[in-house]
C-alpha cells in the first residue's frame, strides 16, 4: 500500500485525496483512511457503476475516493463544543483541529484562545463563543465537581445538542448528569469516556505530555447498532461498557491519588518504598474487597493492576498531589468519596479509606 504525501485541504478537513486500497473493493468493505495526521478505519462502499466513486459510510467525517475519482462526502464534519478548555479539553481541541469547534466558556460570550505544545511546535487557536447552533457533540472536560455548576448556564440551548460527553475521572457526576437530563426532559444521548492522555497547564500554554486513548460509550446502557452509526469525534473508540473501563480506573485512582498525595511523592515511589508499598497493598486489597462485595468483576487482579499503573507511571504526579501541592480542590470526593458512599449503602467498611480521605481532606480544607 502506498500512502501519498501530501495531504489537501478540502473544505471538508483534511484529505488525502486516494487513499481507499485495494482499488478493487467489493460492495462495501473496511478501508484506511489517512485524514488529519491519523490513520482512521472506516467503512466505504462502492457505487454499484464498474469504477464508480467509493462513499464513505462510517468514520470520522472525512471524504475519501479512489485516485482520479471525484471525492463525495456522506455527512458534514462534526460540530463540536467545548466545555473546560484546560489541560484535556485543550488536547481534545487540537486532536480536532480541522473540525468546527466551539468553545462555552464561563462569561458566555468570550472567545476561547488556545495555545497548545506538542513536543516542539506550538499551535494556536480561537474557539469562538457557542450561539446555541446545532451541535452532533457537547464535550465536558471540567473537572467532575464542576460538571454541573457549569452546564446548567447553558440549559436553554442544550435542545440543539444531540450526544454530550463526560470525558473526566472520578464517578458520580455522570450519573447526576443523567438524572439532571431525564429531570429537563432534554434529549441528548448521554456518554461517558475515559481518557489516558497526558497534559498539563504550563505558564500560559497547556502541554501536551503522554498520548494516550480516548474510550467512550453509552452511559447508563450497553451499545446499540443505532449507536455503532452514531459518528463519534476522532481520537475516540466506542466500548461496550464504559462503566467497567472507569470502575477499573476509579480503584486505580482511588489507591494511588490519595497514597501519594499524603506521601508526598511520585507514583513510583509506591512500589520502591517498603513501607509505602506495604500501603499501597492494603489499600488495594480494601477496595477490591469492596468490588468484590458489589459483584463488580473488576475486582479481580485489582491489586497487581494498581502495581502495574504505578510501575508504567513511575515518574509521575498524581492529580491530586499536584492539586494539593497548588492548593486546589482535589477530584476525591468522586473517587473516595463516591466509594465511601456506595460502601455506606452496603454497610462495608473501608477503614483505610476513610482515613486517607478524612486527613486528606484537612490538608485541602
Ligand atoms: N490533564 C490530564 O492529563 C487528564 C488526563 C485524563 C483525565 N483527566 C481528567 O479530565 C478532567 C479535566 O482535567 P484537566 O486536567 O483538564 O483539568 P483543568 O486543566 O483544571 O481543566 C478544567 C477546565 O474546566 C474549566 N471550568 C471549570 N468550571 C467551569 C465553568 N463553570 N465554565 C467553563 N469552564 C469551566 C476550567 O476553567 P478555569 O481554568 O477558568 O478554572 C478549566 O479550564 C478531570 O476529571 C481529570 O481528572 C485529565
Amino acid at each position: 500500500m502506498s500512502w501519498p504525501s501530501a495531504l489537501m485541504k478540502t473544505k471538508y478537513g483534511w484529505n488525502s485525496g486516494c487513499v481507499i486500497y485495494p482499488l478493487t473493493i467489493p460492495t462495501t468493505s473496511a478501508a484506511n483512511c489517512y485524514a488529519a495526521g491519523n490513520l482512521h478505519r472506516l467503512t466505504a462502499t462502492r457505487k454499484p457503476e464498474p469504477d464508480g466513486p467509493i462513499v464513505c459510510s462510517t468514520g470520522p467525517s472525512f471524504i475519501c475516493s479512489a485516485p482520479g475519482k471525484p471525492l463525495l462526502m456522506t455527512q458534514p464534519p462534526l460540530r463540536i463544543g467545548i466545555l473546560g478548555l484546560g489541560s484535556l479539553g485543550s488536547v481534545l481541541a487540537w486532536h480536532w483541529r480541522d473540525l468546527p469547534l466551539v468553545a462555552l466558556p464561563r462569561d458566555q460570550h468570550s472567545a476561547c484562545n488556545l495555545k497548545v505544545q506538542v513536543q516542539q511546535q506550538l499551535w494556536q487557536q480561537t474557539l469562538p463563543c457557542w450561539q446555541g447552533e446545532a451541535l452532533d457533540w457537547l464535550v465536558i472536560c471540567t473537572k467532575a465537581a464542576a460538571t454541573q455548576t457549569a452546564l446548567t448556564p447553558w440549559r436553554n440551548h442544550l435542545t440543539a445538542v444531540k450526544n454530550i460527553l463526560l470525558v473526566q475521572n472520578g464517578m458520580g457526576q455522570q450519573q447526576q448528569l443523567a438524572d439532571w437530563l431525564q429531570e429537563q426532559q432534554l434529549p441528548c444521548q448521554l456518554w461517558a469516556g475515559m481518557s489516558t492522555e497526558g497534559a498539563y497547564r504550563a505558564d500560559d500554554r497547556v502541554v501536551y505530555a503522554g498520548q494516550g486513548d480516548n474510550l467512550i460509550g453509552r452511559w447508563g446502557t450497553e451499545i446499540t447498532d443505532a449507536d455503532h452509526a452514531v459518528v463519534t469525534p476522532p481520537h475516540t473508540r466506542i466500548v461496550n461498557n464504559i462503566a467497567s473501563q472507569l470502575r477499573t480506573k476509579l480503584a486505580i485512582n482511588a489507591v494511588i491519588n490519595p497514597l501519594t498525595a499524603q506521601l508526598r511523592c511520585h507514583n513510583g515511589e509506591l512500589l520502591q518504598n517498603p513501607l509505602y508499598r506495604q500501603q499501597l497493598d492494603a489499600l488495594s486489597t480494601e477496595i477490591a474487597g469492596l468490588y468484590a462485595c458489589l459483584g463488580w468483576p473488576e475486582a479481580a487482579g485489582l491489586v497487581e493492576r494498581v502495581q502495574q499503573v504505578a510501575a508504567a507511571t513511575a515518574a509521575n504526579q498524581s492529580s491530586t498531589l499536584q492539586d494539593v501541592l497548588h492548593n486546589r480542590p482535589t477530584e476525591l470526593p468522586y473517587i473516595c468519596g463516591y466509594l465511601l458512599k456506595i460502601a455506606a449503602e452496603k454497610n462495608y467498611a473501608l477503614p483505610l479509606t476513610t482515613a486517607l480521605y478524612q486527613q486528606l481532606h484537612e490538608i485541602s480544607a
